[in-house]
């Protein structure tokens, strides 16, 4: 079962996340992107967890937009498909760092695996715009450039709730002496 972090909606069985769950099923079930799970990505996040988060909420900000959501939603969920641990991955010697060069690997991954289309190529592509340089060419292009960086946030945000609360957890009452 699986949930967009801050979503209180399981992709899989809820009837407000039905729509969402149809577009990306077979992404979902495919073994190449289920791989995601086996990398953490931002703080304790899996990659995987990180991606369901992003295509969750391009989904539900490019319908609300009146934009193409079921690329968005699609090309959310395969946009950091890069399938190695960015933290120690050594880099090729004049290679760009990881945050410029991810998003080729990533789309290059997609296309293996699931046609795609101009749009969705260019959601994908330039998700780290500006560091990708070329403008993107979609609406839906600058939905993830926020919305990736949204979800990095709330990341943050989960990883340091669980890191106050395990504090909490280890701290002793202290001993009344009267
Ligand atoms: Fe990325
Ligand atoms: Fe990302």
């Amino acid at each position: 079962m699986s949930k967009a972090l801050g979503s209180k909606y399981t992709i899989e069985t809820s009837e407000k996340a039905e729509e969402y769950y149809e577009i990306v099923k077979d992404l979902l079930n495919s073994d190449i992107v289920k791989e995601m799970k086996n990398y953490r990505h931002h703080y304790s996040t899996t990659c995987y967890q990180h991606s369901l988060n992003v295509s969750y909420y391009n989904y539900v900000v490019c319908k609300k937009l009146g934009l193409n959501y079921k690329q968005a939603a699609r090309a959310g969920m395969l946009h950091d498909l890069f399938l190695y641990d960015w933290r120690v991955e050594k880099r090729k010697k004049g290679e760009l760092p990881h945050g410029f060069t991810h998003p080729k690997k990533a789309l290059e991954n997609a296309k293996q695996h699931f046609d795609l289309d101009k749009r969705e190529e260019d959601i994908i592509i330039k998700h780290m715009w500006p560091l990708t340089v070329k403008l993107p060419k979609y609406p839906e292009s600058y939905v993830i450039v926020m919305m990736d960086k949204y979800s990095a946030m709330v990341e943050l945000g989960s990883y340091f709730k669980g890191k106050v609360s395990s504090i909490y957890k280890n701290v002793k009452p202290a001993k009344r002496t009267h």
